[in-house]
């Protein structure tokens, strides 16, 4: 019997996570499975040093390595990556630090069951150096959001946000480090919505059965 198949039995959500790198949004979901309702059924990395492997066999959780180097293109690579996923058959795939952008054929075989968590208050921000470029437009006010993916690059249906304010003293570095403290709240609130059902993605956004979305919340 495979690991998706105990999980289905089990009834609970089964979650497929990609990571590239340090994983510690994947150790919040981790912590949080049990509670949440969910289960991670494996971990994928296309990086060999990525830590988040290291948390995930701790966890006793199946990982995968899938270097994106040994494909001639992003779609081959994606398409392989489908196959290593869907192995599992999960009811969702959630991107933690995965650093690559996805094919059109790759968000379309997932839609509405493929969640993002971005560095920043969507919709602004989008894209890399988010903390850098907050201190630089001297925003109040910045955090991290979780949407839906689609094709547009960090353009999906924002879920959540949590926001944090920026002190006058702050680096990169430091406004980084609390907000991805938000990050591990966030995360799995949002994963823990999804495996109750309460949460799916329609032509009109991001759904929650009793929360107006974007849920965002406010942090001092
Ligand atoms: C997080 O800041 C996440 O928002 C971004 O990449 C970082 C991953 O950190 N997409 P970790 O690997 O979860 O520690």
């Amino acid at each position: 019997m495979t690991i998706s198949s105990d999980q289905r039995a089990s009834g609970r959500c089964s979650v497929v996570v990609l990571i590239s790198g340090s994983g510690s949004n994947l150790q919040s979901l981790i912590d949080s499975a049990d509670e949440g309702g969910y289960s991670i059924c494996a971990v994928v990395s296309n990086k060999a040093d990525a830590f988040g492997l290291t948390r995930a066999q701790k966890a006793g959780i199946p990982t995968a390595l899938l270097s994106h180097l040994a494909f001639a293109t992003r779609e081959d690579f994606d398409l392989a990556l489908m196959d290593i996923i869907d192995q599992y058959e999960p009811d969702l795939v959630v991107l933690a630090g995965f650093m690559r952008i996805l094919s059109a054929a790759f968000v379309t075989h997932y839609a509405g069951r493929l969640l993002n968590i971005h560095p920043s208050l969507l919709p602004e921000f989008a894209g890399v150096n988010t903390h850098q470029r907050a201190l630089d437009a001297k925003v109040a006010r910045h955090g991290a959001s979780v949407h839906f993916v689609t094709e547009e690059l960090d353009g999906g249906p924002v879920i959540a946000r949590h926001s944090i304010p920026v002190a006058e003293t702050d680096t990169p570095e430091s406004l980084a480090a609390r907000v991805l403290q938000q990050e591990h709240a966030l995360y799995p609130k949002v994963v823990t919505w999804f495996a109750a059902g309460e949460l799916r993605m329609t032509d009109n956004g991001a759904h929650h059965m009793r929360i107006k979305l974007p849920d965002t919340q406010d942090f001092d």
